[in-house]
């Protein structure tokens, strides 16, 4: 409190454009975002860490008593039409909105506001929104990798604010370089250039797979595992120690599994990742019956063996529809007809980005 008057936060807040706002970036919103610098745990949304900040600085109007209660709920109204245009993630930059809001923290502190610290800072959020909102922003951690990414995130980029990039093939011919343009520039050549030099040297340890139709695939990630030397004598190589060859196995999601195909005639193993194409479809099928953007999100993610789920949604649909089961036919039918819809939705990456979870 300043003085006798309450906070914002100890009053009441606009919970439902709070809430919305914090939901669209915790399950819609997963590129070029903080969140996607580094992975950290318990990662406070923005859009409620901005609003908490905002609303634990800003006095609410109850206690002004040259204000009738009629004209403190008018004001109470104004504040809450502040704070519901902070939260929205669009609005993260937008300097009017910054300054509207900043004009209230001021009022409220004449002699300026006080710092913010979290001494327990993780992934950053509460001395990001701090520093977004024009506020002294102090963090610390434990771990040195919170430390971190609160040092990339929070205290490198003013360094460089307003400063052109350095990288020799970054057209220069912008004349401001604002905030960390400069160095997100910057960032992106060299980062460029690790990529490539990496892929340049080691690039042939990580070849492409290949998809069910014979199509090129990157893998974005590989398992590793000891191989040790096959105790059974009439196998003369190695084996894999493996405990757990399950590699998704999420409720509602078809299981998707390694499965080792053994050749004891040239005595190699290899490897292929299975999932049944059956199951695929019973989840497909469960999925547009909840929201047609779940089905989508879920065609998305069979990539290949969508065309097969496809093809067994006709078989199976005319083999239920000869026995007469009505209901089985009805929901396989109801996954055909949507099927061109869902498809183009899934082929869609900013469509599909907005519905994983
Ligand atoms: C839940 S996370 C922080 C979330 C963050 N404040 C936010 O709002 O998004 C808790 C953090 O506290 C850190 N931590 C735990 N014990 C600590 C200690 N004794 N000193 C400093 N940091 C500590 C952990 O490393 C972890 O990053």
């Amino acid at each position: 409190m300043t003085g006798d008057r309450p906070k914002l936060i100890e009053v009441a807040l606009p919970l439902a454009a709070i809430n919305e706002a914090a939901a669209r970036e915790k399950m819609g919103m997963k590129h070029a975002r903080p969140s996607t610098l580094h992975l950290w745990w318990a990662r406070r949304p923005l859009a409620a860490t901005r609003a908490v900040i905002w609303a634990s600085l800003v006095d609410d109007p109850l206690g002004d008593e040259s204000l009738t209660s009629g004209e403190q709920k008018t004001e109470r109204q104004r504040l809450f039409g502040i704070l519901e245009r902070l939260v929205v993630w669009e609005n993260s930059n937008n300097p009017e909105v910054l300054a509207e809001a900043n004009a209230e923290i001021d009022r409220c502190f004449p002699d300026g506001p006080p710092p913010i610290l979290d001494p327990l800072a993780g992934g950053g959020a509460i001395p990001l929104e701090a520093q977004r909102l024009g506020l002294e922003a102090l963090a610390g951690d434990l771990n040195p990798v919170a430390a971190l990414i609160n040092k990339a995130m929070i205290e490198i980029p003013p360094r460089f604010a307003g400063m052109p990039p350095v990288h020799p093939s970054i057209e220069k011919t912008l004349t401001t370089w604002e905030r960390a343009q400069g160095l997100a520039a910057d960032v992106e050549a060299y980062g460029q250039w690790m990529r490539d030099e990496a892929k340049r040297r080691i690039g042939h340890l990580y070849p492409d797979a290949t998809g069910l139709d014979g199509e090129k695939l990157t893998p974005i990630a590989w398992i590793w595992a000891r191989t040790v030397a096959s105790p059974d004598p009439s196998w003369s190589g190695h084996v894999p120690l493996v405990a757990w060859w399950v590699l998704a196995n999420r409720p509602g999601k078809p299981k998707v599994w390694v499965e080792t195909i053994i050749d004891r005639d040239t005595q190699t193993i290899s490897y292929e990742i299975r999932l049944t194409v059956w199951e695929a479809l019973q989840y497909l099928v469960a999925a547009l019956e909840r929201l047609e953007s779940e089905a989508a999100e879920l065609l998305r993610q069979l990539g290949g063996y969508a065309d097969r789920a496809s093809q067994l949604a006709y078989v199976l649909y005319q083999k239920a529809n000869d026995k007469g089961w009505t209901t089985e036919a009805g929901a396989y039918n109801a996954l055909i007809t949507a099927w061109p819809i869902l498809a183009t939705a899934a082929a869609t990456p900013v469509q599909a980005q907005m519905f994983s979870s």
